[in-house]
């Protein structure tokens, strides 16, 4: 059976959701998997590959590559034993490799173009804000928003010009994302992931705000507790 990835009626990639911790760290890493090639991509993937083996395994999927939202330690942990193992690359954006010195060796700096793994189409969205070259990817009807758009919140933003960009990057997010689109968090707090984006602009505060200022003020507001940093109330 042919399978024109670009056939908007060919079936929507499969996305298994994978809850991994270390330690107080809970991460959501997701396998997107092409339901007729069985073509499939890691995003983020961290703590436990014998979870995300036993997931590939159980959906008979072939790694195409491994998607970095960003380069925090928790995002990025197990890419390059995985790309190893799988012999497959590792995207991330290029200005977030620049900002953050990260390497593999099967490491793909990308700009702004969408590409195809395999049968997979993957479209970046840049999203600085939460870190400088943060980036959400869209695949299918789907989109992967690592640290930057939460269901009840959005990232940290380390200072006034890091806030002023994650305003832009929602807005961005508000002005090109489908309200059916599936919302898939690098974590999850209240809400599962998976809920449709407009059920995301209901709920998330962070998406109210009218002006960068009010936003950036609130962001960045004192008196919150770090030990409470995704407590969003
Ligand atoms: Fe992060």
């Amino acid at each position: 059976m042919n399978h024109n990835p670009l056939d908007k009626h060919a079936p929507q990639p499969v996305v298994t959701v994978l809850k991994v911790a270390h330690l107080a760290i809970k991460n959501n890493n997701y396998l997107v998997v092409d339901p007729v090639t069985r073509d499939a991509l890691l995003i983020d993937p961290a703590w436990q590959p014998d979870t995300i083996g036993a997931a590939l395994a159980d959906a008979g999927g072939r790694l195409r590559g491994i998607l970095l939202t960003h380069a925090h330690p928790d995002h990025v942990h197990l890419a390059r034993p995985l790309s190893e193992q799988h012999r497959c690359p590792v995207w991330m954006s290029a200005r977030e490799v620049a900002a953050s010195g990260f390497q593999a060796e099967r490491l793909i700096a990308f700009d702004a173009a969408p590409w195809q793994a395999g049968s997979l189409r993957v479209e970046p969205l840049p999203t600085p804000g939460h870190t400088p070259g943060c980036v959400c990817y869209r695949i299918g009807s789907h989109l992967f928003t690592g640290d930057v758009l939460f269901n009840e919140g959005c990232g940290i933003c380390p200072d006034l010009d890091a806030a002023y960009a994650m305003y832009d990057s929602l807005e961005l997010l508000k002005a090109s994302v489908a309200p059916h689109t599936r919302i898939y968090p690098g974590h999850t707090y209240l809400a599962p992931p998976g809920l449709t984006f407009a059920s995301v602009l209901e709920r998330n505060l962070y998406l109210q705000f009218r002006d960068r200022e009010s936003f950036a003020a609130y962001r960045l507001r004192p008196g919150q507790d770090p030990r409470k940093l995704f407590d969003f109330r």
